[in-house]
Parts: C-alpha cells; structure tokens; sequence
C-alpha cells in the first residue's frame, strides 16, 4: 500500500485556493495505479468580494487579491491539514484555461514552493480538473468528511463529460479517466456567463447563477408568458454551444418590458413577476440546450456508460433534476462542494495516475519542471 500525498492551488479566476489531499493505492508502483480512497486533509476556498462593486470579475483585481491571500491560506491549510510543507509528495497547480494575471500568481507560487521542497511540480488543466472529482467521489462535505478516509467510487467508461461553467462550456468524450476528447465547446459565451450576465440584467449580484436560480424557482411555471430560444445543432454542429444569441434575446425582452429605453437598462425595477418569469424562461432555454447536446452525443456514442457533469453550473437544481428526468443512463454529478473553482479538484486530478488527458488548452502539459 503507498500513500501520496498532493499540496493543490487553484486560482485561475476569482476563487484563491489551497487543497492537501491523499490518495491510498493498493501497491508500491502508486504512479501506475487509480487510488482506492483519498482523504482531503484541507480544503481551503476564498472568493474574492472585491469584483462585487463591478459586477463581474475584473482580471488585474483579481489577481492583486490571489497575491494578496495566497500565501497565508497555504499556511492555513498545512495547519489545517496538521502536516510540514516538506511531508507532501507533489506540488500541483492550475496553468490554464483562466485570466493569465491570476494564473501566474499561483504558478509562481506553487513553482516556488516545489523549488524550496524540491518536490516535483504538476501543471493541470483546469477543465480536466472539473471531472476528477466526479470521476472519483460520490459525494464530499467539507463539514464532515474533511480528514476522512473516503472510499474512491469508480464510473463505467465509456463516459460523457460535460463542463459547464462561468469560463467553460465543453463537451468531451472519455474513453477512459486519462483518456478525453472535445467533442464541442461553446462558439461564443459559457453557460454560466450567460448566467451571470442575464443575472445582472436583472438587477441581481454576482455571480448571478445561484441568485438567477432562486429567482426563477418563484416563477409561475404553468402560465409563464415569456419564452426564449436556444441555438438548435445542426447536423454540421451536433455537439456545439453558443449563448450569446439567448442573452440577446432577454437583453430585447427586458428593453421591451422597460418601454425600449436607451442607455443601461435598470432591469432591477421591473415588477417582481416579470423577473421571475424572465428568469425561469431563461433558465428553461440555457438547460434546454445543454441537454440538447447530451441527448445529441447520447445517439452518436450509443456505448456511452455514464454522463459526467461538473462545472459551477452543475450545481443547479432545476438541470439536476432535468438530467435525472430524461436519461436513462447513469450519471454522476460533481459533488456539490466542488462543482465550483477549488483546488481540491486540481489535487484530485494530480493523483489520476500517469494523466495524459487530451485537451484543447496549450498549458494541458501535465508536468513540467523538476
Ligand atoms: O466553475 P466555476 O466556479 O468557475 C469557472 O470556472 O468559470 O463556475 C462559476 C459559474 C458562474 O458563472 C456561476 O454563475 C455559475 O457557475 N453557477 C451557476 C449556479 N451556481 C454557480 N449557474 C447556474 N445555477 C447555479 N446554481
Ligand atoms: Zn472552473
């Protein structure tokens, strides 16, 4: 039996976090095997406030405030975790997809870090590293299962993965947990950014895919008089995402409850009903395209096993329920502590072994340095 242990930052956009986890494998040769139970020893998550006066997140900000937080949230989780720096085995980080600024902040932190322990350093692809915990755990409650041994519980491959969040919509084939292939992604705006940016029509703050839910679950389902349209695939485009044109469509819908005026809109002020309404019909066509695509690529790869979903937009209600509703096949969700930005997936992802996921990001090298 070997034990490895991984010190994981993540701080690709607007959450500075800092993750040690384990992972138990059956034999010595533990790089060649999948673990069999891991133990998050710390799981620590900082949103950054600071974007909320702007409404969305504001690259330069956001990387002043990982500089700023990140060198005492690694000290918190090591006491957290109850280890020395120098007993962690890896040193993992986020290279990419995100804002660069925020990037290289904990780059050249976690850099430093495996330089002065002279442990080795793994870069992760962020996208990769939104399946892992789906791929690996059923569920995860910070609350009580921190420092616990978790048992690892395996999907059925072939699987269908879907990333959907604020930076990435993207649907991928896995032929194995170390083995992806993108099958679409989105032409113009993530899922999540549609979210956010229908939120703030809104008048609602950010980041606007919780708020937008909640809001919408008030609405009148039986007798809603707005309706909106998502792209439909083409037969050219079967597994392809585009948002921008359904955000268009309620930017015109809330000019037009406003009396068209020019200028920003003030969507805030719009009687309580008709943002309910405006949010659900939203919420209803944004799902819609993603189980679209899903049903799409559920006929094109009839040996798919599992459906994989993850991303912060995983953690909405209504498309759980929706996914539940209209598969027949088996799914697994990212638990939902760890739907959004955190490093404990960028750990989770380090410790599938030999990782040679395929991905459409130049930074998807899965080590560099020594
Ligand atoms: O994965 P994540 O934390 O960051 C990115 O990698 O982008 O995802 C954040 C995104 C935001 O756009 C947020 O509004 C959205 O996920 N989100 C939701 C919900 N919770 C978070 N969207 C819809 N419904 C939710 N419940
Ligand atoms: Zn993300």
């Amino acid at each position: 039996m070997s034990i490895q242990t991984v010190f994981a930052v993540e701080s690709s956009c607007d959450e500075t976090s800092i993750s040690i986890v384990q992972s138990e494998t059956l034999d010595q040769h533990s790089s060649e095997q999948f673990p069999t139970r891991l133990r998050v020893l710390a799981h620590i998550v900082e949103s950054q406030t600071s974007h909320l006066v702007f409404g969305g997140v504001v690259p330069e900000v956001a990387a002043r405030d990982h500089l700023l937080k990140i060198t005492p949230l690694a000290r918190e989780a090591l006491a957290q975790a109850q280890i020395r720096a120098n007993e962690v085995d890896a040193v993992a980080v986020t290279l990419g997809p995100g804002l660069i600024g925020a990037l290289m902040v904990g780059a050249m932190f976690a850099q430093g870090l495996a330089k002065a322990l002279n442990k080795p350093l793994l870069g992760i692809n962020h996208v990769d590293a939104h399946l892992s915990p789906a791929l690996l755990l059923e569920s995860f409650y910070p609350r009580t299962d921190l420092g616990e041994w978790l048992e690892v519980s395996p999907i059925k491959f072939p699987a269908l993965a879907l990333t959907v969040s604020g930076g990435h919509c993207h649907l991928s084939l896995l032929k194995s947990p170390r083995e992806r292939t993108l099958l679409g992604h989105t032409a113009d705006d993530a899922c999540g950014e549609a979210f956010d940016k229908v939120a703030k029509l809104l008048g609602l703050p950010y980041p606007g895919g919780p708020h937008l839910e909640t809001l919408a679950a008030k609405a009148n389902k039986e007798s809603n008089p707005f309706k909106f349209r998502s792209v439909l695939a083409d037969k050219n485009n079967r597994h392809g995402f585009s948002y921008s044109g359904l955000k268009t469509q309620v930017l015109d819908t809330v000019r037009k409850q406003l009396g068209y005026p020019t200028g920003r809109i003030q969507g805030h002020s719009l009687p309580d009903d008709v943002k309910q309404n405006i949010a659900a019909a939203f919420q209803d066509a944004a799902i819609g395209q993603l189980m679209d695509r899903l049903n799409n690529a559920l006929r094109d790869f009839p040996d798919i096993r599992t459906v994989v979903v993850a991303g912060g937009v995983a953690a909405n209600s209504e498309f759980r329920r929706r996914l539940a509703e209209q598969t027949q096949i088996q799914f697994r969700f990212a638990p939902m502590s760890l739907c959004s930005d955190n490093a404990t997936m960028i750990a989770l992802h380090a410790l599938i072994p030999h990782s040679t996921l395929a991905s459409p990001h130049p930074f998807s090298r899965y080590t560099y340095g020594e």
